[in-house]
């Protein structure tokens, strides 16, 4: 397995099985709020130019016809979508065809860690090879280098496909890529032992420097696509709070309020909210083996506001 398909067979087993399994919650708990959040910050954007969703997924969630959210993003001349999957931006495409029949949409397909989600996927996975009774010390291992290793391995600047951007959006996309690994980690984890949140406990740490790593580089990725004067909208989910008590909550930063730090050369946050409460905590999932991924939980999701010089 590869991460491109990791995360394919992920988004097919998990995230688009509970899109539908639980299309109220997502919508009253996530999509609703973000689209708040997005359609003031749209406001304030006088530029119309064009409008860049990352991460849009099949589903193209953002877009909903009748919310003020979708009136902002009617006002922008060109709507250009992002995502790694070609299939998951076609199916976009088609969707938003319908909804603006006059408008240019195009799309690129670009993975927005330039290969570092790979890297980290095949470090993740690596840890099987080998003894499972030395699998910890190869955990404590990568651990003691993983800080020095991702920024060695950093990805170099990649040829943005887009330039000048008006107003860009990334959707849920940066602390994702990095799930395919831990969701992969513990359902192998779990065919051999039963000390799972124990060990896994053991990988967050890396997770957690793998993110920063990959906020920063998306960000100062997505200044170079933005115009001057451009916005950009960063949601990602900041923290993951169990629902029984007996399981930790799981930062996705070392620092939770690393997105607001996080400072990127010209590229300065205007506004933030880290309220959002995703509801992900369906009984549907309480039966399933890789539990600390799929456990009754909510995700508390920060929506970060970004301005070019
Ligand atoms: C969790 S889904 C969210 C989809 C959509 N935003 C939604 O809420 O339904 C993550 C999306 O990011 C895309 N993705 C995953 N890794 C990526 C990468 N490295 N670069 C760009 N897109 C990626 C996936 O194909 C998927 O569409």
């Amino acid at each position: 397995m590869n991460y491109q398909n990791a995360q394919l067979s992920y988004m097919q087993n998990v995230h688009i099985s509970d899109t539908n399994l639980c299309e109220d919650a997502w919508k009253i708990s996530l999509y609703a709020p973000l689209q708040k959040q997005l359609s003031k910050s749209l406001a304030s954007q006088p530029c119309k130019n064009s409008f860049v969703y990352i991460g849009c997924g099949p589903l193209a969630p953002i877009i909903e016809k009748g919310t003020p959210c979708f009136s902002e993003i009617e006002k922008y001349n060109r709507i250009i979508l992002l995502d790694i999957s070609e299939t998951y931006l076609l199916q976009a495409k088609k969707r938003l065809s319908k909804l603006f029949p006059d408008k240019d949409i195009s799309f690129h397909t670009y993975d927005i860690t330039n290969g570092l989600s790979e890297v980290f996927y095949n470090l993740i996975t690596s840890l099987f090879n080998g003894n499972s009774s030395t699998f910890l010390d190869r955990v404590e291992y990568l651990n003691s280098n993983f800080e020095e290793i991702i920024n060695r391995l950093s990805p170099d600047i990649n040829f943005p496909p887009i330039v000048g951007a008006s107003y860009i959006y990334s959707e849920l996309v940066a602390t994702y890529t990095g799930i395919p690994a831990l969701f992969d980690c513990e359902s192998e984890l779990s065919k051999n032992t039963e000390n799972v949140e124990l060990l896994l406990a053991h990988i967050f740490p890396l997770w957690q420097i793998y993110n920063e790593r990959i906020f920063s580089y998306h960000l100062s990725d997505l200044g170079r696509m933005l115009a001057a004067k451009g916005k950009i909208s960063v949601a990602t989910d900041v923290e993951k709070i169990y629902c029984q008590n007996n399981c930790d909550d799981i930062a996705s930063f070392r620092k939770v309020d690393y997105p607001i730090t996080s400072s990127i050369e010209g590229v300065s946050i205007k506004s933030f909210d880290q309220e959002i409460m995703w509801d992900d905590s369906g009984q549907h999932k309480y039966n399933q083996s890789v539990h600390l991924n799929t456990l009754a939980h909510v995700h508390r999701v920060g929506f970060y506001s970004y301005e070019k010089a």
